[in-house]
């Protein structure tokens, strides 16, 4: 294929080294909107068990829209930052009443819910709905500025849209949630901040910093 487009030799990559992880087995919308909230800002390993438990508890949308915030927030007890627990309820609530307790198939709406920014609408979108979407996050910028050698701040809007283009251009429409998993999968454990793993990289021949070097400057972040 063109040199440029590499998605399928990451969709094969991925297809052996899928981490399997509680969320990605039963799959709606609510469940990928609790994980990706709870991953926010908390590491995979910390989230497993939250997750499981909260799925007991709360199986579905009209269960957390019906529990009160006292009991959310004592499932969320421990996870931090608890906005995320209360702005989550306030907004299954809000999908409960308006969108009879389904969660919004396009973006506009999606995104007018609270906590839900443009990252978490892609991947609810791309993996629940099988919509192309991009979900870009810390680790999808990290992988786009080393693949392209982009030189530039990737804490900035400008770069953060650039990228979003990249992402856009690369992702298959018939496999846009694998995409998106796969990038998130490689940046945890290939594409990783410090010490990338660049010989056990998959898209080391597409990537523009390994070739000239730069793979350990990449990215460039600097807060003004
Ligand atoms: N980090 C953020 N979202 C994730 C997901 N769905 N799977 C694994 N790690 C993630």
């Amino acid at each position: 294929f063109d040199n440029k487009i590499w998605y399928p030799v990451l969709l094969d990559w991925f297809s052996v080294h899928r981490r399997a992880l509680p969320w990605r087995e039963n799959r709606t919308p609510y469940t990928v909107w609790v994980s990706e909230i709870m991953l926010q800002q908390t590491k995979v390993e910390a989230v497993r068990p939250y997750y499981d438990s909260w799925m007991e508890r709360f199986p579905d949308i009209k269960s957390l829209a019906d529990a009160s915030q006292d009991e959310v927030l004592r499932q969320w007890q421990g996870l931090g930052y608890y906005s995320r627990a209360r702005n989550l309820h306030e907004a299954v609530c809000e999908v409960q009443s308006q969108y009879k307790g389904i969660v919004p198939d396009n973006k506009d709406a999606i995104l007018k819910l609270k906590g839900i920014g443009e990252y978490t609408a892609g991947a609810i979108l791309s993996i629940a709905y099988g919509q192309p979407e991009a979900a870009v996050d810390g680790n999808v910028l990290r992988i786009f500025s080393r693949l392209y050698n982009i030189e530039e701040n990737i804490l900035s809007a400008a770069v953060k849209k650039k990228i979003t283009a990249l992402v856009q251009e690369q992702l298959p429409k018939d496999a846009p949630g694998d995409f998106n998993e796969a990038l998130m999968d490689l940046g945890a454990s290939i594409c990783i901040p410090k010490h990338p793993r660049c010989q056990v990289c998959p898209l080391i021949s597409f990537c523009l910093a390994k070739a000239t070097g730069k793979e350990a400057q990449i990215p460039i972040r600097t807060v003004k």
